[in-house]
């Protein structure tokens, strides 16, 4: 199904957490209702982090601030419109989260961050913006950006044109 969906992507790099966060931020500050960010990325790479600056971009109030390491599999945040933040790296089976509503979740009125989003495979959202993670060092990372479907792509090309044309990236 995922297939059929074109995708455009985008790379860049963060030298500094900050970076990081500010540019998830500035994304969050697009999302709208039942908006998915896929997170990709090896331990510590920085998908908590991303997912904190989402929350600041979805106007999450700061007593509600997301912690790590995540000890609930799906918390719900209450912002601009609802923020859903999904760790899956302690589930064991997708069986486990249809128990817990994850459709209800995944195709509601929220927007949605995954963390170790790949566990899901085929029942990942067809429509999605993965965010893929990786160490370039120690204080900086490589982003890759894939959008798929009409909405991502749109979330994303206004995410690279008012990155890219803002002085101060932070
Ligand atoms: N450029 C950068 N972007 C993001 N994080 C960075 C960067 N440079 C260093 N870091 C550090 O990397 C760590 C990222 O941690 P974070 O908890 O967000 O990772 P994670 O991908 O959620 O890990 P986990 O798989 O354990 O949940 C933080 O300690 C952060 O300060
Ligand atoms: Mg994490």
């Amino acid at each position: 199904m995922a297939d059929d969906i074109s995708y455009q992507t985008w790379t860049t790099l963060t030298s500094t957490p900050g970076e990081t966060e500010s540019l998830a931020e500035r994304l969050g500050r697009l999302l709208q209702p039942g908006d998915v960010i896929a997170l990709v990325g090896e331990l510590g790479s920085g998908k908590t982090l991303f997912s904190q600056g989402l929350a600041q971009g979805l106007e999450v109030p700061e007593s509600f601030y997301i912690t790590s390491p995540t000890f609930a599999i799906i918390n719900e945040y209450p912002g601009r419109i609802a923020f859903y933040h999904l760790d899956l790296y302690r589930v064991d089976s997708v069986a486990e989260l249809s128990e817990l509503g994850l459709e209800e979740i995944l195709y509601g009125q929220g927007a949605v961050a995954i963390e170790w989003a790949e566990r899901l495979g085929e029942n990942l959202p067809g429509e999605r913006l993965e965010v893929h993670l990786a160490f370039s060092d120690e204080s900086s990372r490589s982003l890759i950006f894939h959008a798929f479907g009409a909405n991502a792509k749109q979330r994303l090309a206004t995410l690279v044109f008012s990155y890219e044309s803002a002085d101060d990236k932070s």
